[in-house]
């Protein structure tokens, strides 16, 4: 069992860093984990990394293309594959879930198997082999604030979750904190907001509004879309992430959160549409049960205990980039732009 160093100190930025040689991404072949293991790739070239994926719908192979890591085809509830592959690493960085809210609305049960058993998998695997584990989760797990109010979610914000999913990971977070209180397990949390940029799933609201006029179709707007989200660049969290890894403090979460001035869906996709050459052109269709008004992130620990601030200050210039990302590798996603859209005509969405 590998004993780690956790002296705490005001002064969390000057910790000796902590260095890692092999890292278990879990949902590395995913949106999220797959710019995280090209950043790790760039910041940390000596690491071997070793992605687990399952290769759901969401998961993708090409996501990881041109890169050095190692791919496991393999389900984190696959308990000896698991304990296999956390006996071989110095560190579990947890992505992989199932993701999207709309899917967890018609049916619940593989939100739980993935988010709340797969965890379990690896914690129990993480406390055996005595392996420090970073839980990857999500701002959802406080719920909702009201809209135009001047509250933020701070770490320690009670739980609320409203949907199977946000459900499930707040499940998820709270079997990582008893691990650490129970076991000792060495674990960081991370609840962040929104994502966007290159290789997220076209069901999600940036990216199919984009893929949408690259394929002649009209984007579509839920409900008066009047609520807001934190739209934080996928590189800004990931950044945020390697940061928590190499000084965090065991047994601590942190929010992640880039501090945009509150945007609703409406203004987010008046823009795509400006930005596209297609002002205006959208439609609204049927709201989404129990949507969450607005999600607003307080990221003041992580910005002043591990010294993170984000790259990506300005949406436009995001979303331009995302755009661009999209239009130049349309084979990466036409192939499923029909069934994702008939899957939502089917909603009335
Ligand atoms: P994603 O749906 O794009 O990717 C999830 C990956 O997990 C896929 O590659 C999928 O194949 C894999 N996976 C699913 N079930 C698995 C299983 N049982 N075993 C192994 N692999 C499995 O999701 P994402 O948007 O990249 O999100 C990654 C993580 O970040 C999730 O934990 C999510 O809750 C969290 N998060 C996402 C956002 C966001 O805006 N997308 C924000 C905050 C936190
Ligand atoms: O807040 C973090 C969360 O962000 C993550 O934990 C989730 O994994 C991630 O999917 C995301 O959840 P949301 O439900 O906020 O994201 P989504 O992209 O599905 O929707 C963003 C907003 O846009 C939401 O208010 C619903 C709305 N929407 C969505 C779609 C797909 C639309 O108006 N039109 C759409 O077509």
């Amino acid at each position: 069992m590998r004993t780690f160093d956790n002296s705490t100190s005001s002064t969390d930025l000057f910790r000796t860093p902590r260095v890692f040689q092999r890292m278990l991404v879990t949902g590395g072949a995913g949106f999220i984990g797959a710019n995280f293991v090209r950043l790790v790739e760039q910041e940390w070239p000596q690491c071997e990394v070793v992605v687990i994926d399952k290769l759901t719908y969401a998961g993708n192979r090409e996501n990881l293309a041109g890169t050095k890591a190692k791919l496991v085809e393999g389900d984190i509830n696959d308990a000896q594959l698991v304990d296999d592959l956390v006996g071989n690493t110095d560190v579990i960085v947890h992505f992989a879930a199932e993701s999207h809210n709309d899917n967890s609305l018609k049916d619940p049960s593989p939100f739980i198997t993935t988010n709340i058993m797969g965890t379990f998998t690896l914690l129990e695997a993480a406390r055996k082999n005595g392996v420090y584990f970073h839980h990857v989760s999500t701002d959802e797990v406080f719920g909702d604030l009201e809209i135009g109010a001047p509250t933020k979610f701070t770490e320690s914000t009670a739980y609320a979750p409203s949907s199977p999913y946000s459900a499930s990971k707040a499940g998820s977070d709270h079997l990582v904190r008893a691990w650490a209180r129970s076991f000792g397990v060495p674990v960081t949390v991370s609840n962040c907001s929104n994502n966007y940029g290159p290789y997220q799933h076209i069901e999600k609201f940036i990216p199919r509004q984009i893929t949408n006029i690259l394929d002649g179709r009209t984007p579509k707007l839920y409900g008066t879309g009047e609520q807001v989200r934190d739209w934080i660049h996928v590189d800004d969290h990931n950044l945020a992430v390697l940061d928590i890894l190499s000084h965090g403090e065991f047994g601590e979460t942190y929010n992640i959160g880039a501090d945009q001035k509150d945007i609703n869906n409406g203004e987010v996709i008046e823009l795509i549409c400006e930005l596209m050459g297609r002002p205006g052109d959208y439609e609204h269709v049927a709201d989404r049960p129990g949507h969450d008004q607005r999600y607003a992130m307080d990221a003041t620990k992580l910005r002043e205990e591990l010294g993170w601030s984000p790259r990506y200050t300005n949406l436009r210039e995001g979303l331009e980039q995302t755009i661009a990302w999209y239009t130049n590798n349309r084979s990466w996603w036409s192939a499923s732009k029909e069934s994702v859209e008939s899957t939502y005509a089917s909603q009335g969405q």
